[in-house]
């Protein structure tokens, strides 16, 4: 009996060919395994598919609400944003699948796993660095880095061994999917001074053809998870799926970015991210009002490092685990309530309110109600510049005067 091996599988043409390849080169016997993450597939037909390739058993999870309460929450309350653009839709995805991978393979006793990256992106390093982090002994195999055909060759070996190729080979587009967003690749988006053809966008109205009225809608949170749309209560996959439509028909979430891939290129990417866009948002403006100036001021360097470390593949860190403990401390007041505007292909936070506000209208007003000690001020300035006046009057700062900034 050959050793076994579970397989990602997407249904779609290379991890088809992948079965089939991988039987001939490695003599494994395939487990396909297809993850759910809120990608809205026919799933029944993926699994019967890859039956008919020559998988020896195909099995489908869905992992949508793990993908987001252990994931896409977690990195919404560090406000995960990489590079400002992009909010991590597939780098969140890949270490779930990761473990799955793992804890299948673990529990069919097979030896290795295989994934369907190739040896140009970010995804292999993301699914290699996690596998090894969570079985150190478990063998990956990356087929389609490995067996070196172009497309045309690989659309050949699948005619050649009756493997079915999906009308998206057609597609000039590489699509990858799930609650937290959406990315569009190749085809005319390689050249960055093309506009991004409105085929492209399946998720998103185009802002022209948006209503002329403005849409509101009111995000609760609580403990910095999003937890109410418009005073009802939806578990957090209905609550995502619910924006995706939302803000998608008001045109919200497009991104154009020119983005540095982990392994030194820059690519240009596409992605639709409206649920993303206005939940990171609406969480932003709450943490604005009940976290304090040097909350904000850290949290916003975490942010940052959390991003990266997602990005790079590195979820199972101990740095990740680090990083969460201290988001998770920062939410303990981030509950309340953020109302947005979403109009012609942008949102806009139009208010806010928590019980656990800093913000004092006493202190902000300029009314009667003020109740700011204006008199303490100077004291106040007198001390903030002593550092300043000192300095000023031995060295003579005079504007920018007798700087020479010209090299
Ligand atoms: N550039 C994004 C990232 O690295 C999206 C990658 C999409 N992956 C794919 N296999 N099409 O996370």
């Amino acid at each position: 009996m050959a050793d076994k091996i579970v397989l990602a599988y997407s249904g779609g043409l290379d991890t088809s060919v992948a079965i089939k390849w991988i039987k001939e080169k490695y003599n494994l016997d395939v487990i396909a395994l297809t993850i759910d993450v809120g990608n809205e597939r026919d799933f029944s037909a993926i699994r019967q598919k890859a039956l008919d390739v020559g998988a020896i058993k195909a099995l489908v999870v869905d992992a949508k609400d793990s993908f987001v309460n252990e994931y896409v929450f977690p990195a919404l309350q560090a406000d995960a944003l990489y590079e400002a653009e992009y909010p991590l839709a597939t780098a969140l995805a890949r270490p779930l699948m990761a473990k799955l991978l793992v804890d299948t393979a673990q529990g069919e006793g097979a030896s290795a796993v295989a994934h369907g990256c190739t040896g140009k992106g970010n995804d292999q390093v993301r699914f290699e660095v996690s596998v090894n982090a969570l079985a150190p002994g478990l063998k990956i195999i990356a087929p389609a880095r490995e067996w070196g055909m172009t497309r045309e060759q690989t659309i050949n070996y699948a005619q050649r061994h009756g493997i079915p190729v999906p009308v998206t080979v057609a597609s000039p587009y590489s699509i990858d999917e799930n609650l937290w967003g959406k990315s569009i690749e190749c085809g005319v988006l390689e050249d960055p001074w093309v506009e991004p053809p409105e085929e492209v966008f399946t998720w998103t109205k185009s802002a022209g053809e948006t209503p002329d009225k403005p849409d509101y809608v009111e995000v609760g949170f609580e403990k910095g998870i999003p937890v109410t749309i418009d005073g009802q209560e939806l578990n957090g996959v209905s609550l995502i799926q619910r924006l995706n439509g939302l803000a998608g028909r008001r045109g919200v979430g497009r991104v154009d970015h020119v983005e540095n891939r982990l392994v030194g290129i820059k690519s240009r990417e596409i992605y639709e991210a409206p649920g993303a866009k206005v939940l990171l948002q609406a969480h932003q403006a709450l943490e604005a009002m009940t976290l304090s100036k040097s909350q904000l001021r850290f949290k916003q360097k975490v942010a940052q490092e959390y991003a990266d470390l997602i990005y790079n593949g590195l979820w199972f860190t101990a740095l990740r685990q680090d990083l969460a403990a201290y988001v998770k401390s920062s939410q303990r007041f981030v509950t309340g309530i953020v109302r947005l505007k979403l109009f012609k292909g942008s949102s806009s936070v139009v208010g806010r309110k928590s019980p656990f506000s800093l913000y004092s209208y006493g202190l902000a007003t300029y009314d009667k109600a003020d109740v700011f000690d204006q008199s303490a001020s100077p004291g106040f300035i007198h001390i903030w510049g002593l550092s300043a006046r000192t300095q000023a009057q031995v060295q003579k700062i005079d504007g920018d005067k007798g700087i020479d900034v010209s090299q």
